[in-house]
Formats: structure tokens, C-alpha cells, sequence
């Protein structure tokens, strides 16, 4: 696992973009795996200018998300898929068939799990994954206690996980209880990882997830054995690192 320390926020999200640019540009069909959260919006913020200015086009680019809420609609504001949109898709020349988010109002939710999974190997296999860390440890909504070996599955919220999350809803109450997420196994099963980590309360959950042992009480702790894995950390997130 590579450790990258950089200054802040800024810095983090310049040096993500070129990696996924570089990836682009040197990949012939390139597949991403993206995440939602505050973490990444730097970094899509980055690559919508890039888009721009001609450094990288997203027109032979297809994407993966992590994960949805479960009981929302994909034009529902506090929706992943609406989040994609909004921060990344629709700003950039990507074919929207080629972005992928798992649905949420699905009726069958194992078989849309199943048909998820079913995509991603159809498309081959995701080139470069980017990830956020929760603050206990998950990736995706992979949460504490989750197998190593799990494939997209439904899962419940832990509450730390609600709570964190409840600043992008109204009320607490309005946070989804449940989510698709893909799972443990499925992730490492990407080519190359990104994991972007920003700010102060995230700094103990980085030191267990490079200093700390590899345990599923602790899901990030995995990427410790992913063969090109690298964590982009700001001086904040890396402060309790030896
Ligand atoms: C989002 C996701 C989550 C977040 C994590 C950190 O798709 O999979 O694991 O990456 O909760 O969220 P932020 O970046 O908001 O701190």
C-alpha cells in the first residue's frame, strides 16, 4: 500500500485527478469506480475542468458507483445517482449509458445486487477505483464485521454511518436505514485503488487503516493486502501516523 502525504484538501484532489486522468488517457476502454461523499467532489470538480480545457475526454469512459440508498428515487436530491449528476455527469462529455449506480427503487433488490455484479464483470473489470474511508472503517457501506469475501449486497446503516451522513438531509429521520452497496471482494477486485482521506476526523481511521491489523472489524484495513492500493492523505487526515 502507497501512502501519498500531501498538504491539504486542494492538493489531495489535484493529485487524485491526474492519477484518473493519467488512467484514462493510457487505457483503451477505461472503467472507474467512483464514490460519492464530500471527499471526492475536489477531485470531480478537477476533472470537470480538465473535461473542459481538452486534457481528458470521459467518451470511451465507463463507470461503476459504490453504492445507493435503498427506498430512493434517481432523481431524488438526496439520491447517489442525483449526486453523480449533479457534481460530475452531467458537466463532462461521459455517454450517460456508460455511468452506472445501482437503483435503489429496484422491487427485487438481491436480483438488482446480482445484475450489478453481472455488469461490472460484463464490462471486464473496474481499472481504477476510487474510495472515501468512513470514519469507523467502512468503504463503500461496507460497514465493521462485513466479510472480506462479500459481493454487491444490501446492508443496514450503522448509526455512526447515519449520523455522519445526516448533514446532506433535513432531518436525521429522512436518512435512508438500508443501501446497496458493493461489497468487499468485489472492490478488491479492481485493478488499481484510490483511497482519498481529508481533515482531522478522519485521522484515527487512517492510522488503523495503515498502522492497525488487517481485521473485518475494520473494512478498510483490507487494502493493506490490495497489490496497488495507494491512500492520498492531507497533513490533517495523516497527523496520528507514525
Ligand atoms: C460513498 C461511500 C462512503 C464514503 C464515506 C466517506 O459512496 O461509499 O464510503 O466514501 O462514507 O464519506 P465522506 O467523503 O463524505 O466523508
Amino acid at each position: 500500500m502507497k501512502i501519498i502525504k500531501v498538504k491539504d484538501y486542494q492538493e489531495m484532489s489535484r493529485l487524485a485527478s491526474e492519477q484518473v486522468i493519467d488512467k484514462i488517457n493510457n487505457t483503451e476502454k477505461p472503467v472507474l469506480g467512483l464514490a460519492t461523499g464530500s471527499t471526492p467532489e475536489g477531485l470531480y470538480q478537477n476533472l470537470i475542468d480538465a473535461n473542459k480545457n481538452n486534457l481528458v475526454s470521459f467518451k470511451n469512459v465507463t463507470t461503476f458507483n459504490l453504492d445507493e440508498y435503498i427506498g430512493l428515487a434517481s432523481d431524488d436530491p438526496n439520491s447517489y445517482n442525483y449526486f453523480m449528476n449533479e457534481k460530475l455527469f452531467k458537466h463532462i462529455d461521459i455517454e450517460p449509458s456508460n455511468t452506472h449506480l445501482p437503483n435503489g427503487k429496484a422491487t427485487d433488490i438481491e436480483q438488482e445486487c446480482q445484475d450489478y455484479e453481472d455488469l461490472i464483470k460484463k464490462t471486464g473489470k473496474v481499472n481504477l477505483q476510487i474510495l472515501g474511508l468512513g470514519v469507523n472503517g467502512h468503504i463503500a457501506f461496507n460497514e465493521p464485521g462485513t466479510s472480506f469475501s462479500s459481493r454487491t449486497q444490501k446492508t443496514e446503516l450503522v448509526e455512526e454511518t447515519i449520523e455522519a451522513n445526516a448533514r446532506f438531509f433535513d432531518r436525521k429521520e429522512d436518512v435512508p436505514t438500508h443501501a446497496i452497496t458493493m461489497g468487499i471482494e468485489s472492490i478488491m477486485e479492481s485493478e488499481e485503488i484510490i483511497l482519498l482521506a481529508s481533515g482531522k476526523n478522519k485521522a484515527k481511521a487512517i492510522k488503523q487503516l495503515v498502522e492497525g491489523e488487517v481485521t473485518e472489524d475494520f473494512p478498510a484495513s483490507i487494502l493493506q493486502k490490495h497489490p496497488h492500493a495507494t491512500i492520498i492523505v492531507d497533513q490533517d487526515a495523516a497527523s496520528l501516523l507514525e
